[in-house]
């Protein structure tokens, strides 16, 4: 946003300066008496010839027509209204096409005679290849500009000279060029008469030598020089740009991958007032040359690769800065004092590692308006900031702040943006806090311990855009204030504490509602059918509540539905009503809808991830679900649902986790999921009247994590190809999560979780669930030999075959009981005896129902142990079948830690950093458990 002030600034620069040049030249657009010179004329009519009008209703290239007197009035062409001549050319934008390509000859004469041409915008036209050397006959040219928008072609310059004769120049934009071969343009730029300001943007350049470059007496024109977006600056220039000239006012080398320290030779460059080198490489600390700069205004080192303590760094900067970028830096330290830079108006040294206390950093700036400190490890209490009266975003977030809120922050009356949140503060917020945030439109409090006090008649003095209270105690209450003045875009009031009946006036929601979650609470009630049609499809959470009756069909106008664990009933049929629906990601889990799953996905081209699981539907699986090609998570689990598996699926071959589990399907299991779903990772048809032979196809499958069928009658042998598996039989490292990509919001990615039944037992794997292996055939009617080759599935976890037809397990004659606290028996002949009806009878004592919980029983827990493992749980149970377990707690570190610090890299993730942590403490428990899991018995398999 910043970004485009500047720009839009520069624009207004760029304004002023025509004005000026119109007024000495006395141009004239549309003047009628005006006669124009006749070759000129003809000249710009054969131009026109090479040109196609790129947007027709402009009509440009329609107003250059061959009568004579008619000639003011072409669009974009200025005369000089005393001698006629042409002065002005402005062919933006999008108007022209690909004019220096290969009719460029009679361009170059049409160029060449426009010898009074003072301005040339080609701007916006894709513009292709030699920029034409003619250009340099344009003496009087003063604004050149050929910054095109062509990302896939560029310009070609082999030799900047022709510039060096435009003696009138001041301006130049150049952009998409081709530098490489024009080696001399430092030269050029530096010993040019008039140039002023000079744009260069995504151009290719070569190493240059710097010994070519003159010294400083010269006096130089250039004062504004941009060099953006270059992916091929050598290093070796960077140094040569701080040399280029001595009058320089601003200088932007933003988005170069710029890698070197930052040189020490900024008092050849006394005039600067601003410096922007954001998003480069940029190492080491500031040096000492930049705070001789005693113009310096704006100073923006915005994510590079500082380091070095901060408070070290700010004494080499000049106490007249205006504006002060540091963040997304390596800073350490503790948060230095500012109180020297009293004209400070913004400040942000945000995604840092400063640390320690707040002390009086700030004085009394009264100019401030922007403080951002986020995602540093500040600690101990806030200060009372409300010296800094002028500030309007005051952004705190994700530091270790404890302590109170000073009540204070409510007289900043021109607060606009208030972010507090992932700290440690807690409070009770009450009236004074807010009083003078009559600017409040941005109020982000979430994760901390931070409750409310506020009269039921309150009402807010501002008017909220954008509401984060995740996690605060708002509740018992649904909070009455919502209603007044609010047209937020924005609101989250999930683990809030509210147990109550939701108003029906919060369901007359803001149109332009962009964002929505309610959940975790235990909010009641019904969602009217209200005839709402929001300005852009928002995002829903309302999970994890005590909602109750239909859902209403404006909720699935939105892009992520997550309805889960409420008490929805009544059918589903909604989900037809939608033309062209926008919704990508779809949770209707654990709520109390019945009827059929309707045959209606054709119109939903979006969708990414659906999940039913857990309701009391029936029926079918629609064929229709098959056109939903984008989907990649499909969770039936649970639903009643009868029938096949419909051939239709096989078209959604994006697919990565098809969960049919605890239905009444039937038929075989079709061949094509191994051919056509070659992303499952994994498949889940557990509990079902599946029958046939497990399909070799499903050898085919190279990212298969998790295949379990057991619980059906399935019959023959096991495939000997399932050594195929690629990702069982490979350790390695891999993601913990299984990430889904939901293409219509944003490009954000969901993880999955997946209920596993093992040996009894449910255990949701959620951010770990990428790091299970598991094959369950158990329960089905499997017979014949155990390959070898299923021992060689090395990354499996779980392995589990029992309760099937006679197993020969030809492979153990290879096994190793050495060395091993062996105790109680060794069961192989009952392990090897078959298994029918038992699978299913309830006998809690011999642990043979599988819907049971046996005592014992375990999860499929990731030992801390290395190799591969049979593990039977004691004497009595020798029935129990046989475990192999591969689990390597290293493994499993490796990869939680790999996620975690990706979270700590990448700022994308960042804010997801505190639904991690609520999911570690699971991951704890889980690893706890795994500790007391008593290994009775221990055969370890030699390879
Ligand atoms: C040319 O036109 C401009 C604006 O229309 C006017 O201000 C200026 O006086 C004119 N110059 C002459 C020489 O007529
Ligand atoms: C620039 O041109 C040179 C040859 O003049 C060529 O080798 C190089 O690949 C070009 N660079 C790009 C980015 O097109
Ligand atoms: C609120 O602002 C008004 C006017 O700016 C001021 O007079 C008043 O003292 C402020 N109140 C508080 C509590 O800060
Ligand atoms: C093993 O997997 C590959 C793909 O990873 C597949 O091309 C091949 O046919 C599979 N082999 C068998 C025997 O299924
Ligand atoms: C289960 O197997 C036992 C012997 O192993 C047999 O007596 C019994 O009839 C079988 N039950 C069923 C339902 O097949």
């Amino acid at each position: 946003m910043r970004g485009r002030g500047l720009h839009f600034r520069f624009h207004l620069w760029l304004a002023l300066l025509f004005a000026l040049i119109a007024a000495s030249f006395g141009i004239s657009v549309k003047n009628q008496s005006v006669r124009c010179i006749a070759a000129e004329r003809r000249a710009l009519l054969d131009f026109k010839k090479g040109l196609i009008d790129y947007d027709n209703s402009l009509n440009l290239l329609v107003s250059w027509t061959s009568k004579e007197e008619e000639c003011c009035k072409w669009k974009g062409v200025g005369y000089d209204n005393t001698t006629g001549h042409v002065v002005m050319l402005d062919l933006r934008p999008r108007i022209i096409y690909g004019i220096f390509g290969g009719s460029w000859t009679s361009i170059s004469d049409f160029i060449g005679s426009l010898y009074d041409l003072t301005y040339l915008n080609l701007s916006s036209n894709p513009l292709t290849g030699f920029i034409p050397h003619q250009l340099g006959s344009l003496s009087r040219l003063v604004y050149l500009d050929l910054s095109t928008d062509n990302f896939d072609q560029s310009l070609i310059s082999d030799n900047l000279e022709w510039l060096s004769h435009l003696s009138s120049l001041k301006l130049l934009k150049i952009s998409h060029t081709n530098f490489t071969k024009a080696t001399n343009w430092p030269q050029v730029i530096q010993s040019h008469p008039s140039l002023s300001v000079l744009h260069f943007e995504y151009c290719d350049f070569a190493e240059v030598d710097p010994s070519s470059l003159v010294h400083f007496n010269s006096s130089n024109s250039l004062s504004v020089l941009h060099l953006i977006w270059s992916s091929s600056l050598h290093p070796s220039t960077f140094p040569l740009l701080l040399n280029i000239s001595r009058n320089l006012v601003e200088l932007d080398l933003h988005h170069n991958q710029l890698s070197s320290l930052i040189p020490d030779s900024f008092d050849n460059m006394p005039a600067l007032e601003k410096i922007n080198f954001e998003d480069n490489s940029l190492k080491g600390g500031i040096p000492k040359s930049l705070g001789n700069l005693c113009h310096l205004k704006e100073l923006n080192l915005r994510d590079n690769k500082l380091s070095g303590p901060l408070t070290f760094a700010v004494t080499n900067l000049s106490g007249i800065l205006e504006i002060l970028f540091l963040d997304e830096n390596n800073f350490n330290g503790s948060l230095p004092s500012f109180v020297r830079f009293s004209s400070l108006r913004e400040l942000n040294v945000a995604y840092n590692r400063l640390s320690g206390h707040f002390e009086d950093n700030f004085g009394n700036f009264s100019k401030i308006t922007v403080l951002d400190l986020d995602e540093n490890r500040i600690t101990g209490p806030l200060l009372d900031l409300s010296k800094l009266s002028s500030l309007k975003k005051l952004s705190l977030r994700g530091n270790q702040l404890d302590g109170l809120l000073p009540v204070n922050i409510g007289k900043l009356s021109h607060l606009v943006l208030l972010d507090v949140s992932n700290n440690s503060l807690h409070d009770v917020i009450f009236e004074g806090h807010l009083f003078n945030l009559t600017k409040l439109r941005y109020l982000l409090i979430s994760f901390n311990a931070l409750s409310f006090n506020l009269s039921s008649n309150w009402t807010p003095p501002f008017q909220l855009d954008f509401i984060k209270m995740s996690s605060c105690k708002i509740g018992p209450q649904f909070p009455s204030w919502l209603r007044k003045k609010t047209n937020f875009f924005h609101l989250d009031i999930s683990y809030s504490n509210i147990s109550d009946n939701i108003p029906y006036w919060f369901w007359n929601l803001p149109l332009r509602l962009m964002f929505l979650d309610l959940s975790f609470n235990q909010i009641s009630g019904r969602v009217p059918n209200l005839p709402l049609k929001f300005d852009r499809i928002p995002l829903i959470d309302l999970s994890s509540n005590l909602f109750h009756g239909p859902i209403p069909q404006f909720l699935s106008k939105s892009t992520t539905l997550d309805l889960s664990n409420n008490m929805f009933n009544g059918p589903l049929s909604y989900l037809c009503t939608n033309k062209d629906s926008g919704l990508s990601y779809l949770d209707l889990s654990n709520n109390l809808l019945s009827g059929g799953i309707p045959d209606c996905w054709i119109k939903s081209r979006r969708l990414t991830i659906i999940n039913l699981e857990n309701n009391n539907l029936s029926g079918v699986i629609p064929t229709s679900l098959g056109s939903v090609e984008t989907l990649q998570s499909l969770r039936l689990r649970n639903t009643s649902l009868h029938g096949e598996i419909p051939q239709s699926l096989n078209s959604c071959t994006q697919l990565r986790l098809l969960d049919l589990g605890e239905n009444k399907l039937t038929g075989i299991i079709p061949p094509w999921i191994g051919e056509r779903l070659e992303n499952l990772i994994v498949l889940r048809l557990r509990s079902n009247n599946f029958h046939g032979n497990i399909p070799s196809t499903l050898c085919h499958q190279q990212f298969l994590k998790v295949l379990d069928l057991s619980l059906n009658n399935i019959s023959g042998a096991i495939p000997s190809c399932f050594n195929n598996l690629t990702t069982m039989a490979h350790l390695g490292s891999s993601a913990a999560t299984i990430e889904f990509y939901a293409t219509a919001f944003f490009g954000r990615t969901f993880d999955d979780n997946l209920l596993v039944i093992w040996k009894g037992v449910e255990q949701e794997y959620g951010k770990i669930l990428g790091l299970l292996r598991l094959i369950d055939l158990s329960c089905n009617k499997l017979s014949g030999e155990i390959s070898r080759e299923i021992a060689s599935l090395h990354g499996l976890i779980a392995l589990n075959l029992s309760r099937n037809i006679m197993f020969d397990l030809s492979f153990l004659s290879v096994l190793d009981l050495s060395n091993d606290n062996l105790s109680g028996k060794i069961p192989l002949d009952t392990q090897l005896q078959s298994f029918n009806a038992t699978c299913f009878a309830g006998n809690s004592r011999l642990c043979r129902d599988p819907l049971n919980k046996c005592p014992g029983d375990e999860s499929p827990k990731l030992p801390n142990n290395r190799g591969t493992e049979i593990i039977a749980e004691s004497d009595e149970e020798l029935f129990e079948p046989l475990w192999f377990v591969t689990g390597m707690i290293a493994r499993f570190l490796v990869g939680f830690w790999g996620v975690f610090c990706f979270l700590l890299i990448s700022r994308f993730w960042r804010h997801k950093y505190f639904q991690l942590v609520n999911k570690l403490g699971d991951w704890i428990k889980l690893t706890m458990a795994l500790e007391t899991v008593k290994l009775q018995l221990r055969l370890r398999l030699k390879d």
